[in-house]
């Protein structure tokens, strides 16, 4: 097994193992004691491992209760959020008591922000299903909910009491939810490791499971180590998401989160290329890693309407907004323009 140590506000362990599912009782009574323990997890997540889940938490002594959601951004609400919380209220969950967030980032996201809330804060575990959840969302306490007026707005950082990731559950998962995952996999490699994007071009993510999901919680686990709160080099973790949020947000959320950051990271790529801030080399050694991967590098979308969702999203943050810029791979640097200068950098990345 794998054991990867987080030192943050709290210490914790993210396991990586395939069939941890089944331990996942035992191992949360060794390391959190044996409580009541409500697992929250979305409609799809909940009928494939619901059942196992349940009942390897009472095979170790908990006494278990659920909440479930329809799967989907549509649901990461204050809604869902409340009634969550109502829930727990009735169900005389305490302060001793545990949060299992058994789930990709929509479940980690709402149940981490569930957890912290919740009579003022109480444990919680993730338990990420999706490859994006397992290489990024699970670790590093960011917790949320999305509002009318943007994508998560509400929330806190919140860090979880254990981690643990189980590959094999990654069988079910929708191509589409894959190469999802494959996006966030892949900028890891452009942020902080040529080795690692080397290793993702020559052998299939799916092929490498265990490998990558320790590479990407120990580069994850670094930059929250260094930065916490996200006022620094944790900024780095949003490479293409300028871009990628403008066009989630265009599409209505129909183009998913990690194709959206696919197109971001080709945008800025094109763009620190015609800046002169990467070489045409590095450009197309990015593009070339997306297209492996069956994702999207271009958007049909127009520039003004990509422009107006990323003014209004930093509208709500602040005027200048910090790109991640890739200088070559395994490099990239953060640059702070102000925002109306995202259109420049959208239109030399590409888009018209
Ligand atoms: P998701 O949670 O919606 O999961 C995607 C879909 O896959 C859902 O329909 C779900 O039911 C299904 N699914 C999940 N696991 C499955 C499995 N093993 N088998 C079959 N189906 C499965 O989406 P996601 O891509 O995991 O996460 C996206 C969310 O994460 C966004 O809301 C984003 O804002 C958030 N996020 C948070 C952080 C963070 O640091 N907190 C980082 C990145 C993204
Ligand atoms: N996924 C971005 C972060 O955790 O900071």
């Amino acid at each position: 097994m794998k054991r990867i140590h987080m030192e943050a506000s709290r210490a914790y362990d993210i396991l990586v193992e395939r069939g941890l599912l089944d331990q996942l009782g035992q191992i949360m009574a060794e390391s959190i004691g044996v409580c009541s323990a409500a697992v929250i997890a979305d409609d799809t997540v909940f009928s494939l491992y619901g059942q196992r889940t349940e009942q390897a938490l009472r095979d170790a002594g908990f006494r278990v209760l659920h909440f479930v959601f329809p799967h989907g951004e549509a649901s990461k609400t204050l809604a869902t959020y409340g009634s969550a919380l109502n829930m727990l209220c009735k169900e005389h969950l305490t302060r001793s008591d545990v949060i299992v967030a058994l789930g990709g980032g929509v479940v980690g996201d709402l149940a981490g922000f569930v957890a912290a809330t919740y009579q003022r804060g109480i444990r919680f575990v993730q338990v990420p299903t999706t490859l994006l959840a397992m290489v990024d969302s699970s670790v590093g306490g960011k917790t949320a909910v999305d509002l009318d007026a943007g994508k998560n707005q509400v929330g806190c950082f919140h860090q979880p009491s254990l981690v643990l990731c189980d590959p094999e559950l990654l069988v079910t998962l929708p191509q589409e939810q894959y190469r999802c995952g494959c996006a966030e996999v892949i900028k890891y490699g452009v942020l902080g490791n040529a080795d690692f994007f080397d290793r993702l071009m020559h052998t299939p993510i799916c092929e490498q499971y265990e490998q990558v999901i320790e590479a990407c919680v120990m580069m994850k686990r670094d930059c929250v180590l260094a930065d916490e709160f996200d006022f620094g080099r944790r900024r780095m973790l949003n490479l293409g998401h300028s871009v990628a949020h403008a066009i989630e947000s265009c599409s209505d959320f129909g183009i998913l989160h990690g194709q959206a950051v696919a197109v971001g990271m080709a945008v800025i790529a094109r763009a620190a290329a015609a800046k002169g801030i990467c070489t045409e080399q590095t450009r197309e050694r990015l593009l070339a890693i997306l297209k492996q991967y069956d994702l999207p590098t271009e958007t049909e979308l127009p520039l003004d309407a990509l422009y107006q969702a990323a003014l209004s999203d930093k509208k709500l943050s602040g005027a200048t907004m910090h790109l991640i810029v890739p200088e070559e791979i395994g490099r990239c640097r953060i640059v702070s323009i102000p925002s109306n200068e995202i259109r420049d950098w959208m239109r030399a990345g590409g888009i018209s």
